[in-house]
């Protein structure tokens, strides 16, 4: 069996080329003095703007430079594990080939450095905070005590975990299934930070929030890309020719999508802080042009490489692209570092008065009740949501056109259920309902009915992993494993066989209900937008695991007779209407406290709003569970009439043997000689007998 290759003549794993290793060691040098510089330069910080005292120059002007060689770190190592898992190809047994095994070592570098950085970010954050000087708040006793109640600190301390996990699993992985946990695991660590920082208050908080943290993902994945490309460029192993020619054509093509993500959420941002007006008037709004400046450079040199440098390191000459990479990484770092001190700066204070409770609390204002007329035209467009359901439909449409140029034919019925689902997907989070949701119970049950039962069903009714498989090119046999092969083997992984299982999909379609409303999770996640996020990201998972192996069309990795998934859902009805029940004859609202704190004038009595939210997941629980029974009823005749099919076909080729086998038995019945003649036991020919007993056996059932 194949073993995972060390680089041969060497006992000990690869190191990173010294050559690229010194280059990002000098980039993260110049990003941390530029974050510090700038925030020093700008003197305005954050907590000063609140009237708090100065923390001193060390905590100052060290957490900017610190914070910049933390994310510098989290981007490599996301890189490096990026290149293992999608950049090079792993060898035909699964394991990682050289490249990739390359990769996850320079990752466990990364992360080790990426951990220490984070863990020492949290006691300067702490100490910023305070306005006390770092050395003060390095007690044990003072930190375990401040740091769970301060976001941003506890933000830190988490993706520090992540950076340990991240480390040791990068020293242990070597099959590329885990590489690509890896990875998974890897990107959530920029997510606390992003997600808790200063775009987490005050005005549009929401925008700010998904705009930063998207914003933040593709600095991360295309810095830490482009340093893995650039690392494989500068290794002298033989394997680097094949290795190149699979990872700078794919990583070409990621930097775009990551560029034109970068350009729109900063932009999104910027705006949230600083009006067009201020933009060339205040130290915010020109650090925020000295960014897009960096960024036009670095599409440019982005374009200079797909010119020149991508076709021939394909082909096994990396020079170009090292030296136009060492430029780009140099000049990528460095705004890195124009990033973090862009973060610690106070934008302009351009608000006409004092912002209201609504936009404090929600980061925008409500007009009045939710009228139909509000819930159907108020939109508030979801970043996150929102252009996931838009790139969600292109992308189903792209596949249907090609299969449709092709000659290849697919059901309309698909199609529409798919966009279906991402039309519900887009008014669940981004017109009114979406706007009124965090402020109103009865709204929100009714964003979480859509996005936990009609989504999941209309999306898996569109059979996209099937169109996937059609419509993504093969990789063929000697090429490196693509898109439709990942799909492959994470609909046949381990992982999505256990997901799909009854015994999880059930307690976690329905159990989530009573965990989340009648424990303390949902008040304490109400006030915070990504926690809100985080509830639709749930639903939506938890009712796509639920609906997938029920009447999903595509191939699951379990495959359950009809009987038994419309058992499953009748099982799920009670624990559905049991909850609305519950929550109509609750005698507290959950989350009062916040709802009280809102005051929207239209909501005297939350527990009033509770009621109508629970009539409304009583009622809507109802509907889309008839759906699931009519498409299970349909895809059931669907198969009776597909078995009937290849009997008649079966029948047509060997004359109907089947039959004539049944007649003969009818036969040696009537002159009492035993079921099966002597000559066929053995042979196979025994499915007579079922026949025999009481004709067809229902549907989903061949003849063994
Ligand atoms: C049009 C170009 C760009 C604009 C308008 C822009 C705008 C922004 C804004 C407004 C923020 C939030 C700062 C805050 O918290 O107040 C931000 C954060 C950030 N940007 Fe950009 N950006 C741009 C390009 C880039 C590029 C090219 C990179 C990386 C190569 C980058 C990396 C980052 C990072 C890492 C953060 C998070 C910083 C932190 O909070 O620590 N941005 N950007």
């Amino acid at each position: 069996m194949a073993q995972p290759i060390v680089e041969s003549g060497t006992a000990r794993p690869a190191r990173p080329a010294a050559g690229a290793l010194g280059l990002v060691l000098l980039g993260t040098a110049v990003a941390a003095l530029v974050a510090g510089g700038l925030t020093a330069l700008s003197g305005a910080r954050p907590a000063s703007a609140l009237g708090l005292p100065d923390p001193g120059t060390l905590t100052a002007v060290g957490l900017p430079a610190v914070r910049a060689v933390a994310e510098i770190a989290m981007a490599v190592t996301v890189g490096a594990v990026l290149l293992a898992a999608f950049l090079v190809p792993p060898q035909r047994s699964g394991y990682l080939d050289v490249a990739g095994y390359r990769g996850v070592r320079t990752a466990s570098w990364a992360a080790a450095g990426w951990a220490a950085a984070a863990a020492l970010m949290v006691p300067l954050t702490v100490a910023d905070t305070l306005g006390r000087p770092v050395g003060d708040v390095l007690d044990a006793g003072l930190l375990v005590d401040l740091v769970p109640r301060l976001q941003v600190a506890t933000a830190w301390s988490l993706s520090a975990l992540i950076a340990l996990v991240v480390m040791a699993g990068a020293r242990t992985v070597l099959s590329w299934g885990w590489s690509v946990g890896l990875l998974g695991l890897a990107l959530l660590g920029p997510v606390p930070v992003a997600v808790t920082g200063h775009s987490a208050s005050g005005g549009a908080h929401d925008v700010a929030t998904d705009s930063l943290l998207l914003h933040t993902l593709a600095a991360t994945l295309w810095v830490g890309g482009l340093v893995a490309v650039v690392v494989l460029a500068s290794s002298r192993g033989a394997d680097r020719t094949t290795a190149l020619a699979a990872a700078v054509p794919r990583f070409s093509l990621l930097a775009l999508v990551c560029w034109c993500a970068l350009a729109f959420t900063g932009v999104v941002n910027a705006l949230t802080r600083v009006p067009i007006g201020e933009v060339f008037s205040s130290g915010y709004g020109l650090l925020v042009l000295g960014k897009a400046a960096a960024l036009v450079v670095l599409g440019v040199l982005g374009a200079a490489h797909r010119r020149s440098t991508v076709g021939a390191a394909s082909a096994g000459d990396p020079r170009a692209l090292l030296r136009l990479g060492g430029v780009e990484i140099l000049l990528m770092l460095a705004t890195m570092g124009l990033a973090v001190a862009l973060g610690r700066t106070a934008p302009p204070d351009t608000a006409a008065g004092p912002p209201s409770r609504t936009e404090v609390l929600l980061g925008y204002d409500l007009t009045g009740p939710p009228t139909f007329a509000r819930l159907a035209l108020d939109w508030r467009f979801d970043l996150l949501f929102g252009s996931a359901a838009i790139v969600l439909a292109v992308l189903y449409l792209l596949g249907a056109r090609r299969l449709r140029r092709r000659g290849d034919a697919w059901r309309t019925g698909r199609t529409l259920a798919w966009l279906g689902g991402c039309l519900a997907l887009l008014l669940a989070t981004s017109s009114g309902i979406g706007r009124y949701a965090p402020a109103m119970f009865s709204v929100h049950m009714g964003e979480h009915m859509i996005l936990g039962m009609l989504v999941p069903i209309l999306l898996v009714l569109g059979a996209p992993v099937t169109l996937a498989l059609r419509a993504l090119p093969p990789a063929g046999r000697d090429g490196p494993p693509g898109p439709r092969e990942w799909l492959l083997a994470g609909v046949h992984s381990p992982l999505a066989r256990w997901m799909t299982h009854p015994l999880v999909t059930l307690p976690l379609f329905v159990g989530s209900y009573y965990a989340l409303y009648f424990s303390g999770l949902f008040p304490a996640a109400l006030p915070e937008h990504w926690a809100h996020q985080l509830m639709s990201l749930h639903f939506l998972l938890a009712g796509l695991l639920f609906f997938w192996p029920i009447v999903g069309i595509d191939p699951s990795p379990r495959r359950l007779p009809p009987a038994a998934r419309l058992g499953i859902v009748f099982i799920s009805v009670p624990f559905h209407a049991f909850f609305g029940v519950a929550l109509m004859g609750a005698n507290a609202a959950v989350g009062e406290q916040w709802y009280r704190g809102l005051a929207l004038p239209w909501v005297p009595d939350p527990l009033v709003d509770q009621k109508l939210g629970g009539g409304l997941a009583w009622a809507s629980g109802e509907l889309p569970l008839l759906l699931v029974v009519i498409a299970l009823l349909v895809q059931w005749s669907r198969q009776d009439e597909r078995s009937a099919r290849r009997a008649d076909r079966r029948a047509d080729t060997d004359g109907d043997a089947e039959l004539t086998a049944y007649n003969a038995m009818l036969r040696r019945l009537a002159d009492g000689q035993p079921l099966v003649a002597e000559s066929d036991r053995g042979s196979g020919h025994t499915n007579v007998s079922s026949k025999a007993v009481g004709g067809s056996r229902g549907p989903g059932h061949e003849p063994d």
